[in-house]
């Protein structure tokens, strides 16, 4: 069991709300990744993606922490010039809220 833990908030100067992230993702997210389950739909299943080594090839980070899914986040294809995700930028409070859903949803990989 994890017991809340706050965010690190070096990355913001919002209090993340991971309640509010989990709306956030439902809308801006869900359209093209499954949330809960590890199976791809348009992008790779996010299921348990925090910390989580990437699946997806040419990007430079060995974990999904919080400062890697911010900087994805804020604009892939200045990460992965030729990468298929794309969006509209995420402002840097929903970002912030993502990351910390993220975070409440992580899980042990064992
Ligand atoms: C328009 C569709 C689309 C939307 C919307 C979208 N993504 Fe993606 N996402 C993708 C695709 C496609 C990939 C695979 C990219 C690649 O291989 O370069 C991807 C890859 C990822 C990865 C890498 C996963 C891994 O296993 O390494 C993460 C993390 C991610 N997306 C997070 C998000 C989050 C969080 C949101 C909501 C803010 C989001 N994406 C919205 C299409 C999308």
């Amino acid at each position: 069991m994890l017991v809340a833990a706050t965010m690190a908030s070096s990355l913001s100067a919002f209090a993340a709300d991971a309640d509010r992230g989990e709306v956030v993702a439902e809308v801006r997210c869900l359209p093209c990744h499954h949330l809960h389950l590890s199976t791809k739909r348009i992008g790779p299943g996010l299921k348990g993606i925090y910390n989580r080594v990437p699946t997806i090839s040419g990007v430079p980070f060995e974990r999904w922490d919080a400062e890697a899914l911010d900087a994805w986040l804020a604009n892939p294809r200045a990460i992965k010039p030729n990468t298929g995700m794309f969006i509209p930028p995420v402002a840097p409070r929903d970002r912030a809220d993502l990351i910390a859903f993220f975070k409440r949803d992580e899980y042990s990989e064992d």
